[in-house]
C-alpha cells in the first residue's frame, strides 16, 4: 500500500512510521518546511521512546520518507490519512476543524484514481461527512471513500500501542475501502487485533466516548481519594478492591493532581460542546471537566496546607512538570497550574524534569535546575507532581541535608508513608491516611 500521512505532528508521526514498520510504502507530509527538513535529518520533533530507531530503520528501508509536497505525494496514494490538529477553538471550547478541512481540500485537488481518505484527526461526530462534502465540491470527479479511523496512542507509550491495540476502530459505508483498510491494518489483523467495522458517525464517536470515560474514571477515583482523606481510608486499597471487579477493571484508577494533556481536556470538552449542540447534554462529562479543572489548582493549596497554611517567602521544588511521565508535552500539565497557585501564595518555586523542561520554559516562569537534588536546595518542601521512573528511588538522606525544611508532597502516591517518614520527613499524599496506617 501507498500511504501519504498529513500532518506529522505526533499522531501523524507515530502512525506513519509504524504503518512503514508493517512493510507500507509511507511518506508523511508537513507544511512546516523546518519540521520536514529536521525530519530528513534524522531529528525528531518530539521524544516517544522508541520512535526515532525506528524512524531511522524504515527511513533506511526505503519505506518512509518525509516532504513537504502535497501533490505528488497524494496523487501516488491508495490511502490518505489526515492526522492534522484539532485544537480547541478559542472562545467556545469546539474543536477547531480548519486544518482538517483545509487538508480535504488539497488532497481532493490532488487525488489520482480511487482513493482512501481517513480522518486520523479527532473529530466531532459529523466531520466525515463535511470532508465528503469538500471533496465532492473542490473536484466532483474523484474517486474517494472518505473513512474515520481514530487513534487511541498513549503518549510515552505510542508505538506499544499502535503495534499492539485492544481494537481498531474503522467507520465508513464503502466496500472497497473496507477492503483497503483491512489490508492496512493486515498485520495487526493477523496479530488478532479486533477491526470493528462501524458507521462512520459511530466511530467518531466512539473516540470521543472512550476518552471521556476514561477521564470520568480518573476523576472519579480522584474524588474517592477526597473522601478518604476524609473518613481516613486508603484510595490506593479502595482502587484494588474496585479494580478487581472485572466489570471495572484496574486500569486508570490512580488517583492523583487531574487529568491533563492534549486529549481528555480538549476531547471531553468537545464532547460536551457537540452534545449540547445536539440537545443532548452529557452532564457526567460536564461535571467531570469542572472537577478536573477545579482539582488543578487545589493540589496547589494541598501543598500551600501541608506546608502550614502559609508559603510566603518559601522556596518550593517541584518534580515533573510534564502531565505524565516518558513525555516532553506540558499541555495542560495539572504542574502548570499548582505552580501558579504556590507563586499566587507568594512562594519561589524551582523545577525539575527529565524532558519536559524546554516546552516548561515557554508556559511556566520558574528557575530551572538540573536533577531532582539541585532544585531540592534550600527548599522548604519538595513536590512530586508528575511520577517519572527516576523520582521513585530518591535518596532522602540526601534531600534532607540539603532542603531546608524536611517536607515532601507525593500528588503520585509513589511511596509509602514509612520510607519517607523514617528519614524524618513530613510526608503527605493522595487519600491515603496522614499517619500512614497502611496494610
Ligand atoms: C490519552 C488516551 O489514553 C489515549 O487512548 C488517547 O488516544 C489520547 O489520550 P494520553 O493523553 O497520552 O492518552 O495519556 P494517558 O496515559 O491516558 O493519561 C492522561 C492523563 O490522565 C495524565 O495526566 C495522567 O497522569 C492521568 N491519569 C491517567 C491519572 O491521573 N490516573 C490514571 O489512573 C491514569
Amino acid at each position: 500500500m501507498h500511504i501519504t500521512m498529513i500532518g506529522s505532528g505526533y499522531v501523524g508521526l507515530v502512525s506513519g512510521v509504524c504503518f512503514a514498520d508493517f512493510g507500507h510504502d509511507v511518506i508523511c507530509v508537513d507544511k512546516d518546511v523546518g519540521k520536514i527538513e529536521a525530519l530528513l535529518k534524522g531529528e525528531i520533533p518530539i521524544f516517544e521512546p522508541g520512535l526515532e530507531q525506528l524512524v531511522t530503520d524504515n527511513v533506511r528501508a526505503g519505506r518512509l520518507s518525509f516532504s513537504t509536497d502535497v501533490e505528488t505525494s497524494v496523487a501516488a496514494s491508495d490511502v490518505v490519512f489526515i492526522a492534522v490538529g484539532t485544537p480547541s477553538r478559542r472562545g467556545d471550547g469546539h474543536a477547531d476543524l480548519s486544518y482538517v478541512y483545509a487538508a480535504a481540500r488539497e488532497i481532493a485537488e490532488h487525488v489520482k484514481g480511487f482513493t482512501v481518505i481517513v480522518t486520523k484527526s479527532t473529530v466531532p461526530v459529523g466531520t466525515g461527512d463535511e470532508v465528503e462534502r469538500i471533496i465532492r465540491e473542490t473536484n466532483p470527479d474523484a474517486d474517494v471513500a472518505v473513512v474515520s479511523n481514530p487513534e487511541f496512542l498513549r503518549e510515552g507509550a505510542a508505538i506499544e500501542d499502535f503495534k499492539r491495540p485492544d481494537r481498531i476502530v474503522i467507520g465508513l459505508n464503502d466496500d472497497r475501502a473496507r477492503s483497503v483498510m483491512t489490508e492496512v491494518y493486515r498485520p495487526l489483523y493477523l496479530n488478532q487485533a479486533p477491526l470493528l467495522f462501524t458507521a462512520r458517525r459511530t466511530s467518531e464517536l466512539i473516540k470521543y466516548a472512550a476518552n471521556a470515560f476514561l477521564a470520568m474514571k480518573i476523576t472519579f477515583i480522584n474524588e474517592m481519594a477526597d473522601l478518604c482523606e476524609k473518613v481516613g481510608a486508603n484510595v490506593q486499597e479502595v482502587s484494588r478492591g474496585i479494580g478487581l471487579d472485572g466489570r471495572i477493571g484496574a486500569k486508570f484508577l490512580h488517583a492523583g493532581p487531574g487529568y491533563g494533556g492534549s486529549c481528555f481536556p480538549k476531547d471531553t470538552l468537545a464532547l460536551a460542546k457537540t452534545a449540547q449542540d445536539y440537545d443532548s447534554p452529557v452532564r457526567l462529562i460536564e461535571t467531570t471537566i469542572s472537577i478536573n479543572d477545579n482539582r488543578k489548582r487545589a493540589m496547589g493549596r494541598k501543598v500551600i496546607a501541608a506546608m502550614g497554611g502559609d508559603v510566603r517567602g518559601k522556596t518550593i521544588a517541584v518534580l515533573g512538570l510534564t502531565f505524565k511521565p516518558n513525555t516532553d508535552d506540558m499541555r495542560d500539565s495539572p504542574a502548570i497550574s499548582v505552580i501558579q497557585t504556590l507563586q499566587d501564595g507568594g512562594a519561589t518555586v524551582t523545577g525539575y524534569d527529565p524532558e519536559g523542561m524546554d516546552n516548561a520554559r515557554q508556559v511556566i516562569d520558574i528557575t530551572y535546575a538540573p536533577d531532582a537534588y539541585r532544585a531540592a536546595q534550600g527548599a522548604d518542601a519538595l513536590v512530586i507532581v508528575t511520577e517519572w521512573n527516576q523520582f521513585r528511588a530518591l535518596d532522602f538522606a540526601r534531600l534532607k541535608s540539603v532542603m531546608n525544611a524536611p517536607v515532601l508532597v507525593d500528588l503520585r502516591n509513589i511511596y509509602r508513608h514509612d520510607e519517607v517518614t523514617k528519614h524524618g520527613f513530613v510526608y503527605t499524599s493522595i487519600g491515603r491516611p496522614m499517619n500512614g496506617a497502611e496494610l
